[in-house]
């Protein structure tokens, strides 16, 4: 019979994966906490959350219960003329909760559309209002927020977006603020809005920036009536230490994108909020003027019901503590790594953000395409940890039920990976 991965092989195409020599994908059977477990019943440490999204590690059995409850009572219902409790409660719930003055929420399916909403819906708000000037958008340079053709025009141009260049839109970017960086000073009174993933944009190398810096770029787009859209659709949810990135920031978005954590990483879904000012542009007897997008599973019932049983776990004692722990670990292993004598030339710039770290490791091979990431993905496999590199940038992000000992044992793989790695 043939084995999984010969079936996997001659069926199914994925991700971000070369069609030729890579190396072969893992049976995954299951999962538990903080394991991933293969076929052979060999644990790994999900040391990145299975893609950013695991907040509370695998198969958690208090939201497996809640989805099962709500899989018997109503799976899915058109979102457009009916409505359910799942998801009024989880608006209600978010909006309790979200860093800002929000007033609704949209629902859709994964972070592009969260953010491909956040952005139609600011430039709508421009066209409903009648003015036709205010069409361009912000970003910032090394930004990522997602593969659709909206969001690869908002992201940085990389070899990601290489084959699409001529179909993606114009999109001012600029660099990320930093202390000491001026201000953005172009055309303002063009731009419709702001995208920018607060604190740490992810794809973009794990890069951190300044809040000072940001607040003040916030405050100069909201002097000129720029809408501001925060995408945490990988910050959200305590990522980076508080329960979202732009409590950073004294001056606050007007739309908010989130998705990942959202669901504990059970279900596929995406939230994008907006405040009253934004959502009266809508109001209007002119149908024209309706926000006309919408997807198959937006407010899937599964998924909502997730997102709240998810919520009620983020916001319990031992889960904030939990990420304070790891935060401090996070830390200490920046000091550790950065104190080390023998990685002085190899690692390059340790950082931390609440419950995520990040380095480079010097290669001579930068990029995102260099190979030191496979290589170091390939070592800690066989330790019994799954690491992915983004390029040569290691990083850290793993689900706040890790324990001290769990995380201890990432950092010492690491560190076994920086001894043995040319
Ligand atoms: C900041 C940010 N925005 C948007 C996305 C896209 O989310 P999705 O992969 O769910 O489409 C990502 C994914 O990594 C992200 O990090």
């Amino acid at each position: 019979m043939a084995t999984l991965i010969e079936r996997d092989k001659k069926a199914v195409w994925h991700p971000y994966t070369p069609q030729k020599s890579m190396p072969e994908p893992i049976p995954v059977v299951k999962g538990e906490g903080t394991y991933i477990i293969d076929e052979h019943g060999k644990a790994y440490i999900d040391a990145i959350s299975s893609w950013w999204v695991t907040i509370h590690g695998h198969a958690n059995t208090y939201i497996a219960e809640k989805i099962y409850e709500q899989a018997k009572t109503l799976e899915q219902v058109i979102f457009a003329g009916f409505t359910h409790e799942p998801a009024v409660r989880l608006a209600e719930r978010l909006l309790e909760i979200l860093p800002g003055d929000f007033a609704k929420i949209f629902y859709s399916d994964n972070g592009s559309t969260a953010v491909e909403v956040g952005v139609k819906m600011a430039l709508q708000y421009w066209w409903n209002k009648g003015n036709s000037k205010r069409n361009k958008i912000l970003a910032l340079n090394h930004s990522y927020h997602g593969d659709t053709f909206g969001t690869m025009s908002l992201s940085n141009r990389s070899v990601f977006t290489l084959a699409f260049q001529d179909k993606l839109f114009d999109v001012i970017f600029t660099d990320a603020p930093t202390k000491d960086s001026p201000l953005y000073d172009g055309p303002w009174d063009e731009i419709a809005c702001f995208i920018y993933e607060p604190m740490l944009q992810g794809v973009g190398s794990m890069n951190m920036y300044d809040a000072t810096a940001l607040n003040k770029l916030l405050q100069q787009c909201h002097a000129h009536e720029v809408i501001c859209i925060a995408d945490e659709v990988m910050t959200g949810f305590g990522r980076t230490g508080k329960l979202f990135s732009s409590l950073y920031m004294e001056e606050k978005p007007d739309i908010i994108c989130l998705s990942k954590g959202l669901t504990g990483g059970t279900m596929a879904l995406g939230v994008t909020a907006c405040t009253n000012k934004i959502h009266s542009a809508y109001v209007d007897d002119d149908r024209k003027k309706t926000f006309f997008h919408g997807h198959s599973f937006t407010a899937n019932p599964l998924a909502c019901a997730a997102a709240l049983a998810s919520m009620d776990l983020l916001l319990q004692t031992d889960c904030q503590n939990q990420i304070a722990q790891i935060s401090s670990l996070q830390q200490q292993f920046v000091q550790q790594l950065s104190a080390d004598a023998r990685f002085a030339t190899r690692v390059k710039n340790a950082r931390a953000i609440g419950t995520i770290m990040a380095f480079e490791i010097e290669s001579g091979r930068d990029g995102y395409l260099n190979t030191i990431g496979w290589e170091v993905t390939r070592k800690a496999l066989e330790q019994g940890v799954y690491l992915r590199p983004l390029g040569n940038t290691v990083y850290i992000m793993p689900p706040y039920c890790i324990t001290t000992e769990q995380l201890s044992k990432v950092h010492q793989v690491i560190i076994n990976i920086l001894e043995t790695t040319a």
